[in-house]
């Protein structure tokens, strides 16, 4: 079935008024968030849902390391985290053979404004996760895994702590898994709440117990990751889809997508619909399919813009994205943008988009970890020329400032948080320069009231 007859099938089976989650009918072709009720996380319920079949399959019948690595290599998964780098690629990475300690971590951070998609996979669907790290544990060689979640959501580290205990008495975790000769250790680890502790680097650092602040790189954590030691980091979508590429292979995830971007993507949709929630699609659905799934723009309203890919992800004006789909080379190439994270936040005609950015900006400055001077200096410089402009105090020169700050942070720092707090500036003065102009000369918004 092609994905627009699904998508009609779909639409037109619309049955839940149910709205802010992922326990819905408006999913396509959902290989994650597939069956679940809210109550069925339980391991019971994953094996009832055919769970751990793909690591019992790796286990039994003699697949090896590298046929695992090139099956998620064939399949076209990228990394679900941010950047949409190759996961089969970074696994091989790896340096198997080296002799020492080598460690797994799926980074559960989630920080990035407007993404809730994998607090709700390990909520709901907790062993997905567990099954996806056993098997990049066994691709790459490696016998200790950590879970880095998000210390705002302490429910959530607990539901994966129940899970882990789960999988251990059953045989899933520990030693001699499934009475094979592979052992690994999987652990919960919980943050503070600080978004940069969502950056690898910085993850690493607080998962050894020291402040969380990005390091430099080179040397990457491939060679140099948590403790020194050669350390795998994927985001935790990314291990959830690797169950399904074992069971059906890589060829078909590929299939379930578009070329170079493989298989299914959750996408957290905010903003000024009516439905917000996660909606698990194929990549390349087209926006306008994944807005209707949402209920539309709320209240029958225009759409403005949409921030495509979590809030680092700069701006695309409404008509556009209507013509892009949801895939990594549609959003970058025909947008401008980029797919990021897969938070979807969506701007009617009635968000005033100067206001919208200050709320950005006030956000990056706030997280900025203090290490580089452009980026604890910038961001805050970014937030008070943005505040400015909004109170109708902006100066006719305050437009090329913001466009010339911004562009001396990127690329002039330590992490990629300067970059995500400059991106947004720029793609907001590129396509809406017109209502940053008016505030300047009137001193008043364009869009007179929120509705
Ligand atoms: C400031 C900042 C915050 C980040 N936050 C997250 C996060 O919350 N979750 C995540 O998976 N990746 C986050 N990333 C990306 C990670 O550094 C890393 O690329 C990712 O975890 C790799 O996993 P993947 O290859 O599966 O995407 C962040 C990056 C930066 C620069
Ligand atoms: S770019 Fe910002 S957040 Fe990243 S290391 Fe430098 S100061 Fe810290």
């Amino acid at each position: 079935m092609t994905t627009s007859s699904q998508a009609l099938q779909v639409l037109s089976q619309f049955q839940t008024t149910a709205v802010e989650t992922c326990f819905h009918d408006r999913h396509i072709g959902p290989q994650i968030l597939a069956g679940l009720d809210g109550k069925n996380w339980s391991l019971q319920d994953y094996v009832a849902r055919g769970g751990y079949q793909a690591l019992r399959k790796i286990l039994t019948t003699g697949m090896t390391q590298d046929e695992v690595i090139a099956t998620v290599k064939e399949s076209g998964l990228r990394g679900r985290g941010g950047a949409g780098f190759p996961t089969g690629l970074k696994w091989s990475f790896m340096p198997r053979q080296f002799p020492g300690q080598k460690y797994l971590v799926c980074n559960s951070d989630e920080g990035e404004p407007g993404t809730c998609k994998d607090r709700e996979i390990l909520q709901h669907n907790p062993h997905i996760v567990i099954e996806g790290m056993a098997i990049a544990a066994f691709a790459m060689g490696i016998s200790v895994g950590y879970n880095y979640i998000h210390g705002e959501i302490f429910q959530t580290y607990e539901r994966f702590e129940a899970a882990l205990e789960e999988a251990r008495a059953a045989g899933f975790l520990g030693d001699n898994i499934l009475g094979s000769t592979f052992s690994f250790q999987l652990h919960a680890a919980h943050g503070f709440g600080a978004y940069i502790c969502g950056e690898e680097t910085a993850l690493l650092e607080s998962l050894e117990g020291k402040k969380g602040q990005p390091r430099f790189k080179p040397p990457f954590p491939a060679s140099f990751g948590l403790y020194g030691k050669p350390t795998t980091i994927n985001n935790t979508e990314t291990f959830a889809a690797v169950p399904w590429i074992i069971n059906n292979g890589g060829q078909a995830y590929l299939e379930c997508g578009k070329p170079n971007n493989g298989g299914t993507k959750i996408f957290s949709v905010s903003g000024d619909v009516e439905r917000p929630g996660n909606y698990e699609v194929p990549m390349g659905t087209p926006f306008s399919t994944l807005l209707e799934l949402a209920g539309g723009v709320r209240k029958g309203r225009k759409l403005k813009a949409v921030i495509p890919g979590g809030s680092s992800s700069p701006v695309v004006p409404g008509d556009l994205m209507m013509k892009l789909t949801m895939d990594y080379d549609s959003i970058a190439k025909d947008g401008g943008s980029m797919l990021g994270s897969g938070a979807v936040i969506v701007l009617d005609d009635s968000r005033c988009m100067v206001k919208s950015l200050l709320r950005l900006s006030y956000f990056y400055m706030h997280e900025s970890c203090g290490q580089c001077t452009p980026c604890r200096e910038g961001t805050g410089w970014l937030w008070r020329m943005v505040d400015r402009i909004e109170r109708g105090e902006g100066r006719e020169s305050d437009l090329a400032l913001l466009d010339n700050v911004a562009e001396n942070i990127m690329g002039r720092t330590i992490c990629a948080l300067g970059d995500a707090a400059a991106m947004p500036v720029r793609g907001m003065i590129k396509h809406f320069r017109h209502e940053f102009e008016h505030h300047i000369t009137h001193k008043t918004c364009t869009v007179s009231a929120y509705v």
